[in-house]
């Protein structure tokens, strides 16, 4: 989503990116939410607090818009820090074949993913990712 495209600045040039896009988890109904991904600092401005600065905002701007929840795949020590926590928790599963710890979820509003069970159905796009 154009809205939920965010860069970090610094030194008069772009040297972090995050994106969410539109998901659907699809169970015994579909709930829209979002997946945030991808999201890259370059490494020369890593460990500068850009990447956390960047989730926050996105998170925080994902809230105003009106999404409820964020699923995420990646780095399993990394997201939990936002509050991301394993998305099978609340019974998400992810299309893919992936460890456990490495799909996540968090809630926006409180119990937000409560009864959201299913199955994530990400755009076609993310199938051809290897
Ligand atoms: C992941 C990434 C975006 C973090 O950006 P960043 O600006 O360095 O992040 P921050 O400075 O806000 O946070 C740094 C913290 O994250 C931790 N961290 C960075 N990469 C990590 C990883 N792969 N796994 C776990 N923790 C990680 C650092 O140890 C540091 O922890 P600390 O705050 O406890 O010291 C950046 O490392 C990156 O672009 N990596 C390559 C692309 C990538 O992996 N993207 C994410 C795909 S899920």
């Amino acid at each position: 989503m154009p809205e939920l495209s965010l860069v970090a600045e610094m030194d008069d040039k772009i040297v972090g990116h995050i994106l969410f896009s539109k998901i659907q988890i699809v169970g015994e109904s579909i709930y829209d939410s979002l997946a945030l991904a991808p999201m890259a600092v370059i490494p020369e401005y890593q460990m500068k607090g850009l990447g956390s600065k960047l989730v926050a905002r996105g998170l925080y701007r994902a809230k105003e818009l009106g999404f409820n929840s964020v699923i995420v795949l990646g780095h399993k020590d990394y997201y939990p820090k936002f509050g991301f926590q394993r998305a099978s928790k609340c019974g998400i599963k992810c299309p893919f074949k992936v460890p456990d710890e490495v799909f996540m979820a968090i809630e926006l509003t409180e119990n937000a993913l409560d009864g959201e069970s299913g199955i994530v159905q990400y755009s076609d796009e993310f199938n051809e990712v290897e």
